[in-house]
């Protein structure tokens, strides 16, 4: 896939980033010495951490060089590298992995999440959030319009663009760390985001869930499949009486912390 856009991605960077404070709200620590925001994207979330935790030693870490890039902008006295969450090992253990919006990403949560909480520290915290919106029109919708067109040979199975199969219900997650945690928090929640048009909603989806669907497509096939796509969300979308349209947005919240 090709990298990640920062001016994309920041673009609904408060809309983004409440569900990350919501996360941070929640974690039960009071000065942790080393955090690391896995998936930190621009360090939208990072400045989160770094606000609640001035005193802590605070490392992002992201697979995106564009990310990294500018994340380090914006936060230059912070540490940022290049790493997969799939195989990363810290150097020594975390009292916060905070990973807000990127795990949904990657395969194999039931061994992946009990990897993540065995690398920290005595009475140290998971604190993840992941998307669960695969259920919904945007994203339903997407594999709708890839499975037929003149883009669907290059998109391939829309189910695997759409990673579909990849989250577990809440109760999984508790299911998965409950008996190795002292204490588990699950929670999920839809935020309903106020926006302007059908445009915007397909922008907020092109920075994130549309990539795997756009990416393979060249110029043409992108533009042409963008407006089909973009009709049949204006369709779901329907204007509220403000004339704006309302994004429903299930996000998955896992909080989990370690005995000591
Ligand atoms: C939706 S953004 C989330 C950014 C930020 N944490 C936030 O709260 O808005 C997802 C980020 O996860 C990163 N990412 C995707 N797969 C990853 C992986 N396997 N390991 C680490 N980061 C990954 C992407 O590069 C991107 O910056």
């Amino acid at each position: 896939m090709a990298d990640w856009n920062p001016a994309l991605y920041t673009r609904f960077e408060d809309e983004r980033t409440r569900p990350a404070a919501d996360l941070l709200a929640r974690v039960p620590l009071d000065r942790p010495a080393l955090a690391i925001d896995l998936g930190c994207g621009p360090g939208n979330s990072t400045a989160l951490i770094a606000a609640r935790y001035p005193e802590a030693e605070i490392v992002g870490l992201d697979t995106s060089p564009a990310m990294l890039d500018s994340a380090r902008a914006r936060l230059p006295h912070l540490r940022f590298g290049l790493a997969d969450a799939a195989t990363w090992e810290p150097e020594r253990a975390p009292d916060l992995i905070y990973a807000n919006a990127v795990l949904q990403w990657l395969p194999d949560h039931p061994t992946l999440l009990p990897r993540l909480f065995g690398h920290l520290a005595p009475g140290g915290v998971l604190a993840v959030q992941m998307p669960d919106n695969l259920a919904e029109p945007t994203h339903r919708l997407m594999r709708e319009v890839a499975a037929s067109g003149p883009w669907a040979e290059a998109i391939g199975d829309p189910a695997v663009a759409g990673r579909l199969g990849r989250m577990l219900e809440p109760a999984g997650y508790y299911d998965l760390l409950a008996p190795l945690a002292a204490e588990v928090d699950v929670w999920r929640t839809a935020y309903h985001h106020r926006m302007a048009d059908a445009a915007a909603i397909v922008s907020w989806v092109s920075a994130t869930g549309l990539r795997p669907f756009l990416d393979p497509l060249d110029a043409d096939q992108r533009a042409g499949f963008r407006a089909a796509y973009e009709s049949r969300i204006d369709a779901a979308y329907v204007p509220r009486a403000d004339g704006r349209r309302l994004l429903a947005f299930p996000r998955v919240f896992i909080v989990a912390r370690k005995g000591l």
